[in-house]
Parts: C-alpha cells; sequence; structure tokens
C-alpha cells in the first residue's frame, strides 16, 4: 500500500493488524524507547491547507519517533498564495525527493489528487466532508482498549453527520469489524442517505444513547455550513447537546468520545466533557501514543 487516503478501502484484517501495531508502539513509547530509526533516511512533509492543532502536532511527533527528518509547508507564505495548483506543489516537492506527504485540504479528494500525482506515500490528514483516516484509527483504537472487541458493540454518533469526515471513516472501520452504529442528529445534519454507509440514523437523541456502549459527540462544523441548518447554537444545545441526564440513558460502563476541538456547552456540556465517563484527552494522546 503506497497510501493511507481513507478506511473505506481497508479491510478487517488490515485494520486489525494497524491496531495491534499501534499497541506494541505505544508500550514503546510508554517506556521511553521513543526512537526507532528504521525510518530515519526518510523525510516527511506536512501540507495543511486547513487548520489543525492535534493531527498536525501528532504527525511532527510520530515522525520523530521514527526518526524521520520532518518539514512543513507553510500554506500562507507559499506559492500556494501566487495561484500554484496542488498537483504542481506535489509535484515539485516530489522533484525535491520527499517521501511522505501528510495533506489536509477543505476539498474531499484532494489527498487523492495528490497521490495519483507523486511518487511520495501520501497520508490523509482529512478532506473536506470525505474521510479523515487517523482520526477514525485512533478512535477504533480508544475503543478496543476500553471495550476489548468491537462485535455487536453499540457506537452512537451524535451532531453535524453530514460535514463530518470523521464519521465517515469511523463508520467505514466499526461496520468492517462488527459493531453497531447509530447516526443522530437535527434533520438538516442527519440525512438518510448516511444508511447506506450501514448505519442506522435517527433525529430522536434520546432513542439514538439509549444502550450505546460508546458514545461520540461531534463538533457543529460552522465552516463548513451555508447557514439555516438549525436557528442558533442555543437552540440546538437545548435539544441535541449532551448532558448528563442524557448520557445516563447509555449503558452504565459507557464512553463519551468526542474527535475535538469540542464547542464546549454546544455538542456537549461541560460538565460530562470533565466527568470520568470522557475519553477525549486518551484520544488527543492516542495520535501519538
Ligand atoms: N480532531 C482533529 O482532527 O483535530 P485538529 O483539527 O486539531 O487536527
Amino acid at each position: 500500500m503506497k497510501d493511507l487516503l481513507g478506511i473505506r478501502h481497508l479491510d478487517k484484517t488490515e485494520i486489525m493488524t494497524i491496531l495491534e501495531t499501534a499497541k506494541i508502539m505505544k508500550q514503546r513509547i510508554l517506556q521511553k524507547e521513543l526512537r526507532q530509526d528504521n525510518l530515519a533516511n526518510n523525510t516527511l512533509i506536512t501540507l495543511f491547507y486547513e487548520n489543525s492543532t492535534r493531527t498536525k502536532i501528532s504527525f511532527d511527533t510520530a515522525a520523530l519517533y521514527q526518526g524521520m527528518k520532518i518539514m512543513s509547508l507553510d500554506i500562507n507564505t507559499s506559492s500556494v498564495q501566487k495561484g500554484e495548483t496542488l498537483v504542481d506543489t506535489g509535484v515539485t516537492l516530489d522533484s525535491m525527493g520527499i517521501d511522505f506527504m501528510v495533506i489536509r485540504h477543505s476539498m474531499s479528494g484532494a489527498s487523492h489528487l495528490l497521490a495519483k500525482n507523486v511518487k511520495a506515500s501520501v497520508i490523509n490528514a482529512g478532506d473536506g466532508a470525505n474521510e479523515h483516516p487517523t482520526q477514525a484509527l485512533l478512535d477504533l483504537f480508544t475503543m478496543w482498549e476500553k471495550k476489548g472487541s468491537f462485535e455487536d458493540l453499540n457506537v452512537t454518533i451524535v451532531g453535524d453527520i453530514n460535514h463530518s469526515r470523521v464519521v465517515r471513516s469511523n463508520v467505514f472501520g466499526l461496520k468492517k469489524l462488527g459493531a453497531n452504529v447509530t447516526l443522530a442528529g437535527a434533520g438538516t445534519l442527519v440525512s438518510k442517505g448516511m444508511e447506506a454507509l450501514g448505519a442506522n440514523v435517527t433525529h430522536d437523541i434520546k432513542e439514538a444513547i439509549t444502550d450505546a456502549d460508546v458514545v461520540m459527540g461531534l463538533r457543529i462544523q460552522m465552516e463548513r455550513q451555508k447557514g439555516g441548518m438549525f436557528p442558533n447554537l442555543r437552540e440546538y444545545s437545548q435539544i441535541y447537546g449532551i448532558d448528563q441526564e442524557i448520557f445516563s440513558l447509555a449503558k452504565s460502563d459507557a464512553i463519551l468520545m468526542h474527535p475535538a476541538p469540542v464547542n464546549r456547552g454546544v455538542e456537549l456540556m461541560p460538565e460530562l466533557i470533565d466527568s470520568p465517563v470522557s475519553v477525549i484527552d486518551e484520544q488527543v494522546q492516542r495520535k501519538v501514543l
């Protein structure tokens, strides 16, 4: 496999191989065996056309752990501002002998376009509303650690489903691993068409959370919405915000997840984010260990 562009094209064995490898690497990192120099002669460049904190820094950290040489293209001061196309930027970097390109872009399919045009291995760090495979892999790893198995695990994802690349990658992975997935939220944010991915769709948040093993909140992505999806954030949070009362409908040992950044008080209430059921900080930690 030259590239990692999504979870859609991975099979169950490939996903579990990645998770099992991550388990071994996590132990090494926790034991401070940080450096593995098997990629020491490789170069990696991050191309973030959209903002990021967690994903960008976790790729930098992971590459450091592998002994790689890391670079970052500053999109704001690069020739992208002179109108250079994504393919031309990629081909230019390819000519310089870069081995790995990590790309985040607002356009769905951007990582596929880049991968087709460069010899370097391309890793998708989020493309539009399409996929965010590394986020899903760390989410799957967190669920696997906490719950032990995916078979018949009830996973409920609530929020801005239609605009979420995280949800697509998670649904592809969870369905292949045997979990039951329910997608919930306002009618304007969760299309019935999402059922084609193999998930249940509901607009009743109480029904969605009842008996869930895992509840994942998703950020309202104002930057991708055209407006008019709901009256205002206050009204949205009154109906679809998850608080302790609604969360208590899930199983007694249920965990709360969110890919972050979180809009505190909108999709999740602060007292729940900061409570013991929340594994949000552990998800961030799983990006690098
Ligand atoms: N979850 C996630 O992708 O976070 P960043 O946007 O901070 O990278």
